[in-house]
This record gives structure tokens, sequence and C-alpha cells, in this order.
């Protein structure tokens, strides 16, 4: 299984961007915790982090053919980008959404979501948890997937 980490615009300053909302983990560490948990569970992990909209785009392409999952959180592309919205619908990838704080209980611009309606789920709010619960999540997906896909082949 392998799965890809996709991370957005000013997810490399965690740690630094305002704590009282983010926290005082940085992404390191975060990536640090899912490379054990997916090494745990026999997953190949990558992470990647652009503060660009159009490198996101082309990464979410690499994943065509190469991942079975994607956990993305794209920051603040998330209440803006239709492109992006539109890769990860046109490579058809199971991907999870994450965002570490309740975008729900902010500003009113967090709750437009370009993105949640391509994924298979969302995870907001946990902090830095939400990543975990997102690789639980996006294996259980993952497994249901090749399950259906195997089935459909046995009736071929
Ligand atoms: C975020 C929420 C976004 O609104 C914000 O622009 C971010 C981080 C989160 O993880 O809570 O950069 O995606």
């Amino acid at each position: 299984m392998k799965i890809m980490v996709i991370q957005g615009p000013n997810l490399n300053m965690l740690g630094v961007r305002e704590q009282h909302i983010y926290g005082p983990v940085k992404l390191e560490q975060i990536h640090g915790q899912m490379k054990e948990f997916a090494t745990q569970n026999n997953a190949e992990i990558d992470f990647f982090q652009s503060n660009l909209e159009g490198e996101i785009v082309d990464k979410i392409q690499e994943c065509y053919g190469a991942v079975d999952g994607i956990i993305i959180n794209p920051a603040a592309y998330t209440h803006t980008s239709i492109a992006i919205r539109d890769a990860i619908a046109a490579v058809g990838i199971a991907t999870i959404e994450v965002h570490i704080s309740n975008i729900h209980r902010r500003e009113e611009f967090r709750k437009t979501n370009m993105i949640a309606a391509v994924c298979a789920s969302s995870i907001v709010g946990f902090g830095p948890f939400g990543y975990h619960l997102a690789m639980i999540g996006l294996m259980q997906v993952i497994s249901e997937v090749k399950a259906a896909q195997e089935a459909q082949a046995t009736q071929e």
C-alpha cells in the first residue's frame, strides 16, 4: 500500500505560525510519526510540501497509477482552489482531507471548501492527531477499494 501526503502553503511554518491555533508541533515531527505508523502497517509513505498551487496540482497528477491513497491538507487553497479540486477528481485516488484547526469554527471565508466534495472524508480540528486519524481511515478505504476491485475481477 502506497500513501502520498501533500501539505499546502505555510504548513512548513508549523511550530512557528499562530501557535494558539496550530500548536507547537513541527511538520517534520508530524511526518516522523506518520512514517512510524506506516512502517508498522507495512505501508509506504512519501511526503510533499509546497507553497505553490501548480506544484500541488503536479504532485497530485504524479500520484496517478503510482499511489493507492492521498492525505492532503491544502491549507489556504482549500478555500479557493478549483485546480486542486479538479486534480483530485481527475486522478480518482482515494483522498482524505485534513485540517489541523476546526475550519468551521473560524472566519467565514474558511467555511468555503472547494476540496471536501472530492474527498472520501475530511478530518478537522483534532490538531496534528488528525493526520493519524486520516491514516487509519485511508488504510480502511484503500482496503475496501482493493476488495471491490478483486471482487470485480473475479466476476469478469
Ligand atoms: C488549515 C486551515 C486553513 O484555513 C488555513 O489556511 C491553513 C491551515 C488547517 O490545517 O487548519 O493554512 O488547513
